[in-house]
């Protein structure tokens, strides 16, 4: 048994005949942040439905908080879909209050006190009575960042979280998100970008469903060889290393 917040252990998951994750394994400790980056389709939104319990795996498993991911652990797990999952005709609060109530919080006092506490950090006090479906796209982004973390879980999946956002709030989600490890929450977090890729603990580099290279940002650049290397260098280098790998074979 390790203290692992997620383990992984040579999963597989088809869609069809296609082979979407392919023997994957990888152990995320608990308290860090852990990003996922890969190019579209590399199967990142698919390893997350599998983390949370969302898709049976085809083969091997995933130990969530020690066990099989069930519906129970909804209490202490948080999860920001890549498309925000809003109601639209619902207010700001309404849907954050909603979430809070169905993932355990039953006192409406201390939940509405969260419920203003997480509109302040996702800086949507002004909207907080504006229904879903007049706001602009990334401020559906800051809702439904709100709804995954107004139960304080420990363990947070956060799926491109920042793609929309302005700058300036980007710095502001990854300052909150920093402040979550620091106190002791594990964040997983997928994305494209090296922005965001930099400011996470470990990495891993997916293609086509699989792990191409696991380690911090500063082992990855290291692998490279070339001092100069950037985390943009780095996954071009492991990406082509994987190419050239699968062209031998
Ligand atoms: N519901 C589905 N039915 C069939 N194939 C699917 C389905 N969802 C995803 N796929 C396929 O699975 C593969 C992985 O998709 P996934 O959404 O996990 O990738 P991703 O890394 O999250 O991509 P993106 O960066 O675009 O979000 C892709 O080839 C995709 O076409
Ligand atoms: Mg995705």
């Amino acid at each position: 048994m390790t203290d692992a917040a997620i383990a992984v252990n040579n999963l597989a998951f088809k869609y069809g005949a296609l082979k979407v994750i392919d023997d994957m394994t990888m152990e995320i400790e608990s308290g860090t942040s852990y990003g996922l980056l890969g190019p579209n389709g590399a199967g990142k939104t698919t390893l997350i439905r599998l983390m949370v319990g969302l898709l049976k795996p085809a083969g091997g498993n995933v130990l969530c908080l020690g066990k099989p991911p069930t519906r129970s652990m909804a209490k202490n797990i948080g999860y920001m879909p890549q498309l925000p999952a809003l109601y639209s005709e619902l207010s700001v609060e309404q849907n954050i209050d909603f979430f809070g109530r169905i993932y355990g919080l039953k006192d409406s006092k201390k939940r509405w006190e969260r419920v203003n506490e997480v509109i302040k950090v996702v800086d949507l006090w002004e909207k907080r009575k504006t229904q879903i479906v007049n706001l602009s796209g990334g401020m559906k982004q800051r809702v439904s960042l709100a709804c995954a973390i107004v139960h304080q879980p420990s363990l947070i999946f956060l799926d491109e979280p920042t793609v929309g956002l302005d700058p300036e709030l980007r710095v502001h989600f990854w300052d909150y998100f920093t402040d979550l490890t620091k106190a002791g929450h594990t964040l997983i977090i997928s994305s494209h970008t090296f922005d965001d890729a930099a400011h996470c603990q470990r990495l891993a580099f997916l293609r086509l469903g699989r792990v191409v290279a696991q380690g911090t940002p500063a082992e990855l650049r290291a692998a490279t060889g070339n001092k100069e290397a950037s985390l943009e260098d780095a996954f071009l280098y492991f990406i082509k290393h994987d190419e050239v790998k699968e062209n031998v074979q």
